[in-house]
C-alpha cells in the first residue's frame, strides 16, 4: 500500500499539472487543500481507491454503469472479442459484431407490443461513440431527411426547458442550460424552448408543498403541455421536430415528469408533421425499470439515441435508432448519403460488451429482481423526507433524486453559491459513498446489479452526509 500511497501523490502531481477535467473548476481541484481521489479498481458496485478506501459507487460512474464492475460475463466478451481484433474501420466495411448489436438493439428498443411487426419500429442503427454524437447525428438525421424531401423549410427543433443532451454545438443547441450552454450561446442555432414538466418547480402547480413528491400532488391542467404545443405552433411550417429527455431531465436535476406527459406532446409533435426524437441516452437500458423509459407510455419515437448503458458502462459507444421512412429518405445515389462519421463507428470491442450487457439486460429473471430492488429504493429513500431542507424525494426506477432547498414549506432554494449538493456529495465520500448531485439535487442511482443491503448502505451514507453539512436542529 506503500507503493500505491507513493503513487497518489505522483499521479494527483502529474494530473494537476496536465489534465483538464470535465465539468470541474480549476478552483477546486488546484485547492492544496482539495485531495483528489483516485480510482484504482472495481468490483460490482464497490470502487476502490489507491489508498485502499472502498466506495459505493452510487452514481454508477456518472450514470453509466449497469451490472457493476468488472462484471466476469462483459469481461469475458471484451476479452473474446480481443483476441480476434479490437477495431476496424465501419467506413465501407462492416465487421461480425455491429450487425448483430444492431439487430439486438431494435428489437429491444422497439415500441411495445410491437414486437414481431414492423409497424412503428425502428429500421436502422447509426453507431457513433457517445450521447452527445448519438444526438448530434439524429438532429442532422431529420435535418437532411426534410432537406432532401421537399419540405426544406422544415429546420425548427424544439426541446424542453434545462434539457440537455450533450455539449457538441448541436446537442447544445437543443439544450436550455444556462449553466452548461451559456457560455457558448453565441457558437449555438436557434431551437424553441418549451418549458419543462417539472412539477416541483413549476409555476402552474397549484398544490401547497408535502411531504410527497410533487408529481403525485399536482394540482394543474397540465399547463406544460399547452406550453409545449404553443411552440410547436409558433415554429409553424419550419417545424422539424422536438428533441426530449423522456420520463427524467437528468442534468435539469433528474426532473421527473408526470404521468401522461410524454404521450401528449408526442400527439403534437406528430399531428404538426415533425419527428419526435428521444434522448433516452441517460435512461435507456432498464434504468427507469423499462428497457426504454418511454416505454412507459404509448408513444411511437422516430429517433432514439442511446449511450452511457449500452455498453454497460464499459466502453464509448453509442447508437441512434431511426425510423424506416426517415431512413427511406436516403436511399439512392451519392447525393443522398449521411455526410456524418466517426473513426471509432461500429468498434467491435464496445459492440462485443454490448451484446453482453444486452444478454444480462435479457436474462430470465432479470426484470423481476429488478423491481423488487427499485421497491427497495423507493422505501429506503422515504428517511430523506424527515429532513427539513429536503423539499422533494422523487424516484423513477433506479434513480433517486432529492432536492435540498432553504425552507420545503415554501420551496425556497438555497443560493446556489452555497453549492450545498456539492459539499453534501463530498461529505458522503467520508461516509464510503460516490456521487455527484446536479445542482441542489443529490442523486443516487445505483448499478442495477447492486444488492439491497448495499442500496440501503447507499441511502444511509447520502443521509448522514446530508446532516453533516445541514445538522437537523428542529424537526420538519
Ligand atoms: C440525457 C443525456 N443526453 C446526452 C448526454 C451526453 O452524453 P455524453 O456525455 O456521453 O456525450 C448526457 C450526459 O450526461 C445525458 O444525460
Amino acid at each position: 500500500m506503500a507503493a500505491e500511497k507513493g503513487m497518489d501523490g505522483e499521479m494527483v502531481r502529474l494530473d494537476r499539472a496536465h489534465v483538464w477535467h470535465p465539468f470541474t473548476p480549476f478552483s477546486t481541484w488546484m485547492d492544496e487543500g482539495y485531495e483528489p481521489t483516485v480510482i484504482v479498481r472495481g468490483r460490482g458496485s464497490r470502487l476502490f481507491d489507491v489508498e485502499g478506501r472502498e466506495y459505493l459507487d452510487g452514481n454508477s460512474s456518472i450514470w453509466v454503469n449497469l451490472h457493476g464492475h468488472c462484471n466476469a460475463q462483459i469481461d469475458r466478451a471484451i476479452r473474446a472479442q480481443l483476441k480476434r481484433i479490437a477495431h476496424s474501420s465501419f467506413l465501407g466495411l462492416t465487421n461480425e459484431v455491429a450487425p448483430m448489436l444492431a439487430a439486438r438493439l431494435l428489437e429491444y428498443a422497439r415500441p411495445q407490443g410491437q414486437h414481431g411487426t414492423d409497424g412503428g419500429g425502428f429500421e436502422r442503427v447509426f453507431f457513433s461513440d457517445d450521447g452527445s454524437t448519438a444526438v448530434e447525428a439524429a438532429i442532422k438525421v431529420v435535418y437532411q431527411a426534410f432537406q432532401m424531401t421537399g419540405q426544406q423549410e422544415r429546420t425548427q427543433f424544439v426541446s424542453l426547458g434545462r434539457g440537455y443532451h450533450g455539449d457538441t454545438v448541436g446537442a447544445m443547441s437543443v439544450g436550455h442550460s444556462a449553466v452548461f450552454h451559456g457560455a457558448y450561446r453565441g457558437l449555438m442555432f436557434s431551437s424553441g424552448e418549451a418549458m419543462s414538466p417539472a412539477c416541483y418547480r413549476c409555476p402552474f402547480n397549484r398544490a401547497a408543498p408535502e411531504r410527497a413528491d410533487a408529481r403525485t400532488t399536482r394540482r394543474c391542467g397540465f399547463e406544460c403541455v399547452g406550453q409545449f404545443a404553443q411552440r410547436v405552433e409558433e415554429a409553424g411550417g419550419r417545424f422539424a421536430g422536438a428533441v426530449l429527455e423522456p420520463v427524467v431531465q437528468g442534468a435539469a436535476g433528474m426532473v421527473m415528469h408526470p404521468e401522461g406527459y410524454l404521450s401528449k406532446v408526442a400527439d403534437i409533435v406528430h399531428d404538426a408533421g415533425g419527428k419526435l426524437i428521444l434522448d433516452e441516452v441517460m435512461t435507456g437500458f432498464h434504468r427507469t425499470g423499462r428497457a426504454m423509459a418511454f416505454h412507459a407510455e404509448s408513444c411511437q419515437p422516430d429517433v432514439v439515441a442511446l449511450a452511457k448503458g449500452l455498453t454497460g458502462g464499459y466502453l464509448p459507444l453509442a447508437a441512434t435508432l431511426v425510423k424506416a421512412d426517415l431512413v427511406e429518405a436516403f436511399m439512392g445515389g451519392p447525393e443522398r448519403t449521411f455526410y456524418h462519421g466517426h473513426s471509432y463507428s461500429g468498434n467491435q470491442l464496445g459492440c462485443a460488451a454490448a451484446l453482453a450487457n444486452l444478454d444480462l439486460l435479457e436474462a430470465p429473471g432479470f426484470g423481476a429482481k429488478l423491481e423488487r430492488l427499485i421497491a427497495r429504493l423507493g422505501r429506503a429513500g422515504q428517511r430523506f423526507w424527515a429532513h427539513p431542507h429536503v423539499g422533494d424525494v422523487r424516484q423513477q426506477g433506479m434513480i433517486l433524486a432529492v432536492e435540498l432547498v432553504e425552507d420545503w414549506r415554501s420551496r425556497k432554494p438555497f443560493a446556489p453559491e452555497k453549492r450545498l449538493g456539492w459539499r453534501v456529495s463530498e461529505a458522503a465520500k467520508k461516509h464510503g459513498l460516490l456521487t455527484r448531485p446536479a445542482g441542489d439535487v443529490l442523486i443516487l442511482m445505483p448499478p442495477l446489479s447492486t444488492s439491497a443491503a448495499d442500496v440501503e448502505r447507499m441511502v444511509e451514507a447520502c443521509y448522514r452526509a446530508l446532516c453533516d453539512v445541514l445538522p437537523v436542529s428542529a424537526g420538519v
